[in-house]
């Protein structure tokens, strides 16, 4: 080897080290780490949080301002407007407020006319305004019917629309990338790191058998050399895709809600898997019965490349927080949100 190539060599092992930690100072947390224990001494069960990241996430959660709650007297919405279907035993005074609210909520760019032809409220013409009044019903169902998820902290619109029309976190059917066809297309969804899946290389597309399907989440063998159990490695891989959304959607590791030595066992895992349990069961009846319901309201640029309707995972509400916007909640001041509101007993 002539000394050149050797000088050569050696600067460009110098040169691959340094870019190599460069990498490696970037890819890791610095500290200092906060940690949180889930479970047990012993069993691994910590959270650590980076403060830099935290710091953002509390700054990402700010609420916004609610006006002051009206009393229910005056007449009610239904006797003096024409064309309401869910809020017409609210006063007119609580009615505007809660128009107001909204807006704040979704469209406070846009203001009323996202939803209303200005020139003709009742008019139902926008299609904006017939998905606003399913939501409404949505919201109150979440609020009233999944209170073993939401709890009384529930939601708003803002907890999904954070003051924009679409939500930042939606998703659609997957179609996955152009390949050939014949034995190239056998690839089953992987190898190709997905956003979906944390840019790992599991299916790219954990939603739709798990979140909109009733697709069974169990992989694991209850005995030694089972022989009843039909879940194959590519069950295993799409589960594992489903687990990466819901650690990231919440921010968290597996150890929020498993025991790594037996992710199965649920009288090792902690309180927040049972919660965690009943949010895929409300995700899927929320797509199914409110987002796929809306597909022909819809326009056709809001739909997704297979024709199918937006629709919600984990982090269109979490947005990578354990609980939605730490958990601050404002719903107390708005009981029309709560559950379906009673029609009013008479006009007055
Ligand atoms: C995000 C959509 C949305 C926005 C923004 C919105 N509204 Fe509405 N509005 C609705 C829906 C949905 C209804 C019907 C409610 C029902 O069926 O109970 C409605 C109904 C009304 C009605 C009753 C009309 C009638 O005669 O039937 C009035 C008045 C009204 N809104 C006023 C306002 C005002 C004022 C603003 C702005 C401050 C506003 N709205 C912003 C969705 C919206
Ligand atoms: C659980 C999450 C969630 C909550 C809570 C929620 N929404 Fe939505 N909303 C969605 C999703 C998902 C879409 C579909 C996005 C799209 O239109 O492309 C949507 C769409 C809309 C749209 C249509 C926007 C457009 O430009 O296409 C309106 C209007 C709307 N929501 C109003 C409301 C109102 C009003 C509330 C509260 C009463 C509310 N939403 C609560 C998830 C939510
Ligand atoms: C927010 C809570 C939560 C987090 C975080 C979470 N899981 Fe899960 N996991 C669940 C729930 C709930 C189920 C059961 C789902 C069902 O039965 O519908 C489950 C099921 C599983 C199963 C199937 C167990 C069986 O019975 O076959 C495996 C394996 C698993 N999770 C692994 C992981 C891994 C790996 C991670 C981290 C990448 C993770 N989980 C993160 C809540 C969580
Ligand atoms: C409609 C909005 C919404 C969606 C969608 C949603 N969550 Fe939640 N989630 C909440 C709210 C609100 C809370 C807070 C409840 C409380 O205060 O106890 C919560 C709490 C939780 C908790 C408990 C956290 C703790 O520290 O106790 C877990 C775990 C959780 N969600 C997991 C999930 C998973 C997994 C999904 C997706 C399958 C999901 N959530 C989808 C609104 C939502």
């Amino acid at each position: 080897m002539t000394w050149g190539i050797r000088f050569s060599l050696g600067t460009l092992a110098v040169v691959g080290g340094t870019l190599l930690t460069i990498a490696m100072i970037n890819g890791f947390e610095h500290p200092p780490v906060q940690t949180a224990q889930g479970g047990y001494r012993g069993t691994g069960m910590d959270e650590n949080y980076n403060p830099r990241t935290l710091a953002a996430l509390h700054a990402a959660s700010k609420l916004p301002g609610v006006l002051p709650q009206l009393p229910a007297t005056g007449p009610a919405a239904s006797a003096v407007y024409k064309n309401v279907h869910v809020l017409g035993g609210l006063s007119v005074g609580q009615f505007t407020r809660l128009m107001a609210s909204i807006t704040t909520w979704v469209a406070p760019k846009q203001g009323c006319a996202y939803c209303h032809n200005t020139k003709n409220m009742a008019d139902d013409g926008l299609y904006t305004k017939i998905v606003a009044r399913r939501m409404l019903q949505m919201v109150q169902h979440i609020n009233g019917d999944w209170k073993q998820h939401v709890a009384t902290t529930g939601v708003t619109c803002y907890t999904c629309h954070r003051g924009q029309p679409v939500p930042s976190q939606i998703w659609f059917n997957e179609p996955g990338p152009e390949h050939a066809h014949g034995m190239a297309e056998a690839f089953f969804g992987k190898n190709q790191a997905a956003g979906s899946v944390n840019d790992s290389s599991l299916p790219y597309d954990p939603f739709t058998p798990y979140l909109e399907h009733s697709t069974n989440i169990r992989v694991q063998s209850t005995t030694a050399l089972p022989a009843g159990n039909p879940q194959n490695i590519k069950d295993t891989e799409a589960t594992y895709g489903l687990m990466m959304h819901l650690s990231r959607a919440l921010g968290v590791n597996c150890t929020f809600c498993h025991s790594s030595r037996d992710f199965s066992d649920w009288s090792q895992s902690t309180p927040q898997r049972v919660t965690a349990w009943y949010g895929i069961r409300m995700v899927r009846d929320l797509n199914n019965d409110y987002l796929n319901k809306l597909h022909d309201v819809f326009p056709a640029n809001r739909l997704g490349p297979l024709g199918d309707a937006p629709k919600i995972n984990c982090a269109t509400c979490h947005q990578g927080v354990y609980k939605p916007l730490f958990g601050a909640s404002q719903l107390a001041g708005f009981p029309e949100l709560q559950g379906p509101v009673p029609p009013a007993a008479a006009a007055q």
